[in-house]
């Protein structure tokens, strides 16, 4: 029998595992198990199952029923502290990071060093989070609050301190979703390394071209049950869509043609110090307008503009041809923009029901003078909910106890409801399953056909270059080139968004 086969070569077993909420039986009975030095993707759809067993193997929830051995001893495991204790540690896909703390004191949170007369030694910690954040070529200044990062330094500075704990088992629940591919490919660098140590690595994601990459197994779950474990190389996606899903998928991307109409938005040299440069552009009735462009590039700092979160400098804005002035997100609404914004949490408010976030942006639409039409509001939720798909125990759930890729589905049917002409949308599928994907966009084309022009930001090119008429690129604050659908492939568009216009 080679080594590999022996029981001992499992850092991590699961045996029938069982979890339940009220309302959801979130896990039934579920194998899993880990290797040593080896990298085992874990998939499924939003509201599988997946944080909920990544949280029953760091401590983090209680399991009902079942058994988990570390290194073949059995353990119940009681917290997060005492699972570090054991070697596991984890990066968790809503993040765990304190706002008002630094990025330094984040790291070592729980952990602090010590000077022998017990106090804390604050030149060592930041010294030690500067070390470690450069070791994984972070350039975040240690000393700085959390709440001043964007999403993408957050993601960063979480898996840094995960890194920190010294771990035999690693769990990463979708590290990557806010990302760009450079520092993706950095930390699959970092996963390469740590294997070659023996670290046994869970990595739940939703990119489905991810799992070649990395992984050596794959399993995938599904309505709380274990579908299968397979190695990738028998792990075609094609195969994974079937076991995620339960059937295949035809369409990808169910682009239907709209003929435009009137010009809806006009911008006209909108400028923000170091941020935006002179921009133009113009979105029509029924258009999707994709904006392509690497982090940094001032995509965001756009909508913020639009949106009335951001103040321009100079520069134009024109709404239905009259110039607007939009210095609040409230006139933003008025004027019949929405905007889902990159942080799903900004846009929501995690301990209101499912149904009081999804009306968000359409009180004022819903109420007769002064009063809330109650009937109104479950009817659209209802619809919503089935057509997205959104997993959840009921319309009056808190939202904070979905799944993360159901509260981006919220996220989004908030906007969908406000009847908004304008809508920009910041990665709108960040962190949706393969299949609800298909049902975002079908939304996109029923919005379209309405007549609603949208601005689609993404850093999935396939998924611009498929859905969107007009593709603009942005480039450090720039716009350096524009495409027709279909005119410019893959390359062309990330040669504009790295070295600008020609
Ligand atoms: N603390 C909780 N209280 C109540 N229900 C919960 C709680 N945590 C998770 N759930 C429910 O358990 C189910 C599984 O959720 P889980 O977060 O594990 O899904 P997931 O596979 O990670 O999905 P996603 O891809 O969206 O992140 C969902 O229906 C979710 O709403
Ligand atoms: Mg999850």
């Amino acid at each position: 029998m080679n080594a590999h086969m022996e029981s001992s070569a499992f850092l991590l077993r699961a045996e029938a595992v069982d979890k339940s909420f009220p309302g959801v039986h979130a896990l039934n009975k579920v194998d899993f198990d880990l290797k040593e030095g080896e990298v085992h993707v874990l998939l499924g759809e939003n509201g599988a199952g997946k944080s909920t067993l990544m949280k029953i193997v760091s401590g983090t929830y209680p399991k009902d029923e079942g058994k988990i051995f570390i290194n073949d001893q059995e353990v119940d495991l009681t917290s997060p502290h005492h699972a570090r204790n054991l070697g596991i540690g984890m990066v968790y896909q809503e993040l765990s990071l304190i706002q008002s703390l630094s990025v330094a004191e984040n790291i070592f949170l729980g952990s602090f060093p010590k000077r022998s007369i017990g106090t804390i030694y604050w030149s060592k910690l930041y010294k030690e989070a500067h070390k470690l954040l450069d070791d994984f070529s972070v350039a975040i200044d240690p000393h700085q609050r959390i709440s001043t990062l964007g999403m993408a330094e957050r993601q960063l500075v979480e898996i840094t301190k995960a890194l920190s704990m010294n771990v035999k088992i690693l769990l990463l629940d979708e590290p990557t979703s806010a990302l760009s591919d450079e520092e993706r490919s950095r930390l699959f660098d970092i996963i390469n390394q740590l294997q070659k140590r023996g670290v046994g690595i869970v990595y739940v994601s939703h990119r489905l071209d991810e799992v070649p990459q990395i992984g050596k197994r794959v399993s995938v779950l599904r309505d709380g049950k274990k579908i299968g474990t397979l190695p990738v190389e028998e792990a075609d996606e094609k195969t994974l869509i079937r076991m995620m899903v339960g059937r295949e998928l035809k369409e990808h991307f169910p682009k239907e043609e709209v003929p435009l109409g009137q010009e809806i938005l006009r911008i006209e040299g909108l400028t923000v110090k170091n941020k935006l440069n002179r921009l133009n552009l113009i979105l029509h009735e029924g258009e999707i307008l994709g904006i392509a462009g690497l982090m940094g590039a001032g995509r965001t700092e756009l909508a913020r503009v639009l949106f009335g979160i951001d103040e321009i400098d100079s520069g134009n804005i024109f709404i239905n041809d009259r110039q607007a002035k939009i210095s609040s997100p409230w006139e933003a609404i008025e004027l019949g923009l929405g905007y889902l914004t990159e942080n799903r949490t900004d846009g929501l408010v995690p301990r209101l029901s499912v149904t009081a976030n999804i009306i968000l942006a359409s009180l004022k639409r819903l109420c007769t003078m002064g009063f809330l039409r109650r009937y109104k509001e479950k009817d659209f939720s209802e619809k919503y909910i089935r057509e997205l798909n959104i997993h959840t125990a009921g319309l009056n759930q808190k939202l904070e106890l979905l799944s993360g890729g159901n509260q981006q589905k919220v996220a989004l049917v908030k906007w969908l409801c406000s009847h908004s002409k304008i809508m920009i949308f910041d990665e709108p599928t960040r962190g949706i399953d393969v299949g609800s994907k298909i049902e975002v966009f079908r939304l996109m084309n029923q919005l379209v056909k309405k007549g609603v022009g949208i601005i689609m930001i993404s850093s999935e090119l396939p998924e611009v270059m498929a859905m969107a008429d007009r593709i603009l690129v942005m480039c450090r604050g720039s716009l350096s080139a524009e495409f027709q659908r279909g005119e410019a492939t893959q390359e062309d568009i990330l040669r504009c968004a790295v070295i600008g216009g020609e």
